[in-house]
């Protein structure tokens, strides 16, 4: 069991009402058919499924997230035409192209931005959306948070880099959404409320001491570091069809 989203359906930085906003944004087509690489519990999904009536497909590598989207879906929108796979993400192979292909914080799946918008272009028509969720550095990372967030400082890029990362793949950026801190909060002090309530309802859990000692340093590296150092942002990329501009 995931104990830190126990409280959350988005499993991003970004706070529920926005999130719902940003869905609206997007003013697609009625039943446009979807892609979504690491859907967690499926939020994007059923949201949109809510507002435009899509069809679409959820994938994720974790069983925990695919058995939520299920029992999910059989609450949420028994009725739509939403397949969850339980499969790593960069095996993903797509019968034909969708409407819009996304991937909200999980772009190490295939190695950084890069090759995310790469990949995500692939199941995409021209003229259709790549929503992707990544990170970005507001300032330099100290070599201390990059030690403990395991990763280096070319891991992730800036926001301007972000926004231009696929100019030359014919991927106009066309709309960002960078969480602040209230967004930020509401997603990290949710993992502590979590963790504080798991703890007293299950006592005798003996990996209990782990996910406390977890949810402390990731609290520690986060108020430390994580706050003033790592932006988050909603990217949405248009494939653009017509690029004759010289
Ligand atoms: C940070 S969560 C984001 C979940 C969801 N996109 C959201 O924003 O609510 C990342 C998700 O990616 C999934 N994931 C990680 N590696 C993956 C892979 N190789 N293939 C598919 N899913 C993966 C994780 O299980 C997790 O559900």
């Amino acid at each position: 069991m995931d104990v830190f989203h126990s409280r959350q359906h988005i499993m991003n930085p970004m706070r529920v009402d926005k999130f719902y906003r940003f869905c609206k944004t997007l003013n697609l087509p009625n039943q446009s058919k979807i892609v979504d690489i690491g859907c967690g519990k499926g939020e994007f999904l059923f949201r949109l499924f809510e507002i435009y009536k899509i069809s679409g497909i959820g994938i994720d590598k974790s069983p925990y997230s695919i058995d939520e989207c299920r029992r999910r879906k059989q609450v949420k929108a028994p009725e739509a035409e939403i397949r969850f796979l339980l499969m790593d993400g960069k095996d993903f192979e797509p019968d034909e192209p969708f409407d819009l292909a996304c991937c909200l914080g999980a772009s190490w799946i295939w190695n950084g931005i890069r090759g995310t918008l790469e990949a995500l272009k692939h199941m995409t028509y021209p003229g259709g959306l790549i929503v992707l969720g990544e990170p970005y550095w507001k300032q330099e990372p100290s070599d201390e948070y990059l030690e403990l967030m395991k990763v280096n400082r070319n891991s992730f890029h800036t926001h301007y880099e972000n926004v231009l990362m696929g100019e030359d793949l014919d991927l106009t950026c066309v709309y960002t959404l960078p969480s602040d801190h209230e967004d930020w909060d509401f997603y990290e002090t949710l993992h502590w409320w979590a963790v504080s309530e798991y703890a007293d309802n299950n006592p005798d859990d003996p990996d209990l001491t782990e996910i406390w000692n977890n949810m402390k340093e990731s609290r520690e590296t986060y108020l430390r570091y994580g706050r003033e150092t790592l932006g988050w942002c909603i990217y949405v990329y248009r494939f653009q069809r017509y690029t004759n501009f010289s």
